[in-house]
């Protein structure tokens, strides 16, 4: 993977947008220009309290922006980093950050369909904003979050369809989705189940016109399994709420780690046998094929072999 300079970035400006969600402006302490991006972009930041956590720009990008724009929620149920990024930064707090990376580039279409799950709209947003200035009018998005207070950027978006799940169930996105369009490309942005629902509602599209992003690992796993280590045949077990880079770990499996959120590639593993739970957002289709991030992947059944990767 290509090597990221690190930036030492200073917050320039603190918002909320909502009662969990915040927005950082970053600047160079310098007030100088940043390296470039364009919309679906991210930056990986380093909070106060030591956690590598990945956050998407929300601003159309460009060649040398002056800041980067980045909205965190808070996630009670997290692992630290949201509630470090709320409790510990302030106005004047030094950052550092590596990036930006951009896994969901906005390509060419004649027209856009966007789905965004809660935070999901950041790089949504980054999107529509840019396809805007350059005069893209056909553009739809689907907003679903809990409740209407949980989602930023929703009056930049009167056209939306807002759907707010809090005492009214899931948003039917089937009739959104059950025509395929080679002329639209679809972008979701949300967490697993989401993405999970759009992949299959979109089986029948071609597979060039659906994008999607997780916006961030899942905090919670799912279901207990067994890692078998290939080089000394040791059976592991890893519990449910234990990642398999942290059970391998614990079992004196030496394996390099460094966001432990599924997007650097550091912690990659070979399968060797047994089906694979993707949750990250930095393999392609081909190497998922063949291997899996060992931060936030899982085995799909109750064993799988793992091992270094080689060549
Ligand atoms: S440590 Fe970065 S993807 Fe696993």
């Amino acid at each position: 993977m290509s090597w990221l300079p690190e930036l030492r970035l200073v917050v320039a400006d603190r918002t909320d947008l909502t009662p969990t969600v915040r927005r950082f402006a970053l600047r160079r302490p310098d007030g100088g220009p940043l390296p470039g991006y364009e919309p679906g972009a991210h930056v990986t930041l380093t909070t106060p309290a030591g956690h590598r956590r990945s956050y998407s720009l929300v601003e159309p990008g460009g060649e040398a922006p002056g800041e980067y724009v980045v909205c965190v929620r808070r996630d009670p149920a997290g692992r630290g980093g949201s509630a470090s990024m709320h409790d510990d930064v302030v106005v004047g707090t030094g950052l550092t950050a590596t990036g930006p990376r951009n896994r969901f580039p906005l390509l060419p279409a004649k027209r856009y369909l966007f789905i965004a799950g809660g935070i999901g709209i950041t790089p949504i947003r980054s999107m529509a904003t840019r396809l805007r200035a350059e005069g893209c009018a056909d553009l739809r998005l689907l907003y679903l979050t809990r409740t209407a207070e949980d989602a930023p950027f929703l009056d930049e978006f009167p056209d939306a369809t807002a759907h707010h799940s809090a005492g009214r169930g899931r948003l039917d996105l089937w009739p959104h989705l059950a025509t395929p369009d080679d002329d639209t490309r679809v972008y979701c942005c949300g967490p697993l189940p989401l993405i999970r629902s759009v992949r299959a509602l979109t089986a029948h599209w071609r597979p060039s016109r659906v994008h999607v992003e997780e916006f961030t690992a899942p905090d919670g796993y799912a279901a207990p399994f067994t890692a078998v280590w290939a080089p000394t045949g040791r059976r592991v077990d890893v519990p449910a709420n234990r990642s398999l880079l942290s059970a391998l770990r614990g079992a004196g499996v030496a394996v390099d780690s460094s966001c432990e959120a599924g997007t650097c590639g550091t912690c990659r593993l070979a399968v060797l046998d047994g089906g694979v739970e993707h949750r990250d957002a930095a393999l392609t289709d081909e190497e998922r094929r063949a291997s899996l991030l060992s931060c936030v992947s899982r085995a799909a059944a109750e064993e799988i072999t793992v091992g270094p990767v080689t060549g």
